[in-house]
């Protein structure tokens, strides 16, 4: 069976991880774990482009190899991975073997086809984005900010023929509108499809551009950024072998808004249309983290250090935040104080302490062990009929990428568990002789109990370690697979639970 495939944008290897990069991988993760949690196989990739000009200067400035720079920005980025908790299967570095096999395989594939052609370009070029401009790019005359210092060069390159596609690109895109999730987005590329598209220039001379791989049909120079970066997603699951099917097409690209158009939604299903490879089944685009109204960016300045928060707060908590609080699609400011709010309100005061008074009571009033629900009135129906609507809901968000809006339910459940609590008060009833009410505080444990289970089940693929860390305190596995595991039911009876414990503790800020 093909497993379910997923990857992130990989990451420029020219400064420090921030929110923007973690929150991407948080995402990718939550939805891996959600496909396993299903029954689906899941591949996950994710990884780090390390050619290009930025990276060749970045390394100039520090007085470094390129390679050392690269080094040194993998292992913070593939320790942000480490500490957030992100299960990818695999790792791809732009400079790695079998990755430069992959893409000199393809420009030679393509370049034997015709695909590829060499002609004389005389242009506006800047250096920041590393790419020609043109007269129509001006604002009021004006190279914009964006691009730099622009010059006006003359030089022989190489171009892939990405016009000869426009019509078919187009028609590909109108056919199958769940392609680009959100789908406002595939309108946006067909806006930019309004105008003809230009061939792509794939090459740089190496005397601009060492930093790179090297044209197979041309060792004087070495390829664009994007047309080695993009190949990522094929190399890394072994193009041109046996195993490759297993893994292409892929489900899901995972990346953010700024790098749909051109790059994703023309230049990619273009070289794999002309390469002969079957199209991306999905493009899961979301928006921007912002810090004080810009997005946060390395040359903004404005950035946030992922792990600080990580380290403070816990990995779980990071990630319960990003998806909490980001609608796909849209952007999301960062401020510390909605991170405190949510921290204490959801977190510390819902979950957490829903936890310490069900772990309390029972080790009071039932000797540590969850005991049996006996009686089902209108408080215990109402909680089950809560769950059966919550779990639907839950999944069906989480299906189509609402998970902002499934933790905004779960977390009602949650806090309808403290409510029901709060009806049965077994710490009042357990002071009574009557027989009926000592199943009444019964009962009560024992809801709250399975109540907390099943959420615990449903956050797993958002907050692993703490929900599996709930599971442990009420006697439970952890949860592997969703299937019947999220029945309301029994299964709690008679489990021992664990000591109390704070599983959000206050935070002095
Ligand atoms: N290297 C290219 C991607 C090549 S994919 C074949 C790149 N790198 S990046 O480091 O600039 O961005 C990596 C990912 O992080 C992109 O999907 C980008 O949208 C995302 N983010 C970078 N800053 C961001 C925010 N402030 N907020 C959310 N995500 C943003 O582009």
């Amino acid at each position: 069976m093909k497993n379910f495939y997923i990857t992130t944008a990989i990451d420029y290897a020219n400064g420090s991880p921030h929110l923007g990069h973690a929150y991407e991988k948080v995402l990718a993760d939550v939805v891996a774990r959600t496909q396993r949690l299903q029954g689906q196989k899941v591949h996950f990739l994710t990884g780090l482009d390390e050619h290009g000009q930025k990276v060749q200067q970045s390394a100039r400035k520090e007085g470094v190899e390129p390679q050392a720079l690269c080094d040194s920005i993998a292992d913070e980025f593939t320790g942000m991975c480490r500490d957030l908790d992100i299960s990818n299967d695999d790792y791809v570095r732009t400079t790695e073997p079998r990755h430069k096999r992959i893409v000199q395989k393809i420009l030679q594939d393509l370049y034997d086809r015709g695909e590829i052609y060499k002609a004389e370009y005389k242009g506006y070029y800047s250096v920041r984005q590393e790419q020609f401009v043109q007269e129509k790019d001006k604002e009021d005359g004006e190279w914009p900010e964006l691009f730099g210092e622009v010059t006006e060069i003359t030089e022989e390159n190489y171009f892939f023929k990405l016009s000869n596609y426009q019509d078919w690109l187009i028609d590909w895109l109108k056919s199958d509108e769940e392609v680009i999730f959100p789908a406002y987005r595939t309108k946006q590329v067909l806006e930019f499809l309004k105008d003809p598209l230009n061939d792509l220039c794939i090459s740089r001379p190496k005397e601009r551009l060492e930093w790179g791989i090297e044209l197979p049909f041309d060792s004087g120079y070495v390829t664009y950024v994007w047309f080695d970066a993009l190949v990522n997603y094929i190399s890394a699951i072994g193009y041109g072998e046996d195993h490759f099917d297993k893994n292409w097409p892929v489900d899901h690209h995972i990346i953010g808004k700024d790098i749909l158009v051109p790059a994703h939604a023309i230049y990619w299903p273009i070289m794999l249309k002309a390469a002969g490879l079957p199209l991306p089944k999905g493009y899961l685009v979301h928006g921007w983290w912002m810090m004080k109204g810009a997005k946060m960016s390395k040359s903004s300045g404005e950035t946030l250090d992922p792990l600080e928060l990580a380290q403070k707060y816990g990995a779980d908590t990071f990630r319960y935040f990003v998806m909490r609080e980001m609608t796909i699609g849209q952007d999301s400011d960062f401020s510390q104080e909605l991170f405190s709010t949510r921290y204490t309100a959801e977190l510390a005061n819902d979950l957490g302490n829903l936890v310490s008074r069900f772990l309390n009571m029972t080790s009071r009033y039932s000797q540590g062990k969850v005991p049996v629900s006996t009686i089902d009135e209108d408080p215990e129906k109402n909680v089950r009929e809560n769950w059966a609507a919550t779990h639907a809901e839950y999944i069906s968000q989480f299906s189509k990428f609402g998970f902002n809006r499934g933790l905004e339910k779960l977390f009602e459940f949650i806090r309808g568990l403290n409510q029901y609590a709060g009806l049965r008060e077994p710490w009042k009833l357990a002071k009574s002789d009557d027989p009926s009410d000592a199943e009444k505080v019964s009962t009560a444990l024992a809801v709250m109990g399975e109540g907390l289970r099943l959420s615990a089940c449903l956050l797993t693929p958002v907050m692993p370690t703490i929900s599996s860390k709930i599971l442990e305190l009420l006697g439970s596995s952890s949860c592997d697979t969703w299937d019947d595991r999220l029945c309301w039911g029994n299964s709690l009876d008679g489990a021992v639970v664990g000591e109390k414990v704070i599983l959000f503790p206050r935070i002095e800020d």
